[in-house]
């Protein structure tokens, strides 16, 4: 009778025990579920969010170049740089050419710069006396995604400044 009446008590207690552990284990499932999305959109925002040398880049912009091409690089004194990947495929000229400048690329290179062979008018001024070489590759990098649509991973990489 006492052995009898003991085994349910001990059986009801194992089940009652294993029913509480489900249900704490169904809310802990829930809550890694939770933190999983929580890390996946983090992820994701932080792809989307500017690595701190485009905004680095776009602050130079902004301080030295909307001038000329506009406060979304829609043109001005200069050209809209919509067109700037179709100008220099290769960042690295893009870069030549922002540190150079119309009179020096004149000089130094020819009478025309880009893959298309714009011709030189000699009103942009050369920025390698005012920026340092990774500035004038941030703001190169920074106007290719700006405004040419260039992937940031794909524009930091062309401009030499991925890691
Ligand atoms: C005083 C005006 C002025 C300023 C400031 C200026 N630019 Fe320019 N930029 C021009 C002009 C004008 C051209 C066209 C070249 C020519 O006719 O010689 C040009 C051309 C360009 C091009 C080629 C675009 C194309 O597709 O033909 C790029 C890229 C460029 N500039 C980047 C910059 C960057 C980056 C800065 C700032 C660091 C800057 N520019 C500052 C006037 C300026």
């Amino acid at each position: 009778m006492y052995a009898f009446g003991r085994e349910p008590v001990g059986y009801q207690t194992i089940a009652a025990r294993r029913r509480d552990l489900l249900s704490r284990a169904v809310p802990v499932r829930r809550l890694i579920t939770i933190a999983l999305l929580g890390l996946v959109m983090t992820g994701c925002a932080g792809d989307a969010a500017q690595p701190e040398i485009l905004k680095e880049g776009r602050s130079i912009y902004g301080d030295t170049c909307s001038v000329c091409h506009g406060n979304r690089g829609q043109g001005g004194v200069g050209p809209s740089l919509d067109n700037i990947v179709e100008t220099f495929p290769d960042c690295r000229d893009q870069i030549e050419w922002v540190a150079l400048g119309s009179e020096a690329w004149k000089a130094e290179v020819g009478g025309t710069y880009g893959a298309n062979g714009t011709p030189v008018t000699g009103v942009m001024p050369g920025h390698r006396d005012l920026l340092t070489a990774e500035q004038i590759a941030a703001v190169s990098a920074f106007e290719r995604t700006a405004y040419a649509e260039v992937d940031q991973d794909e524009a930091l990489a062309d401009c030499g400044l991925a890691e």
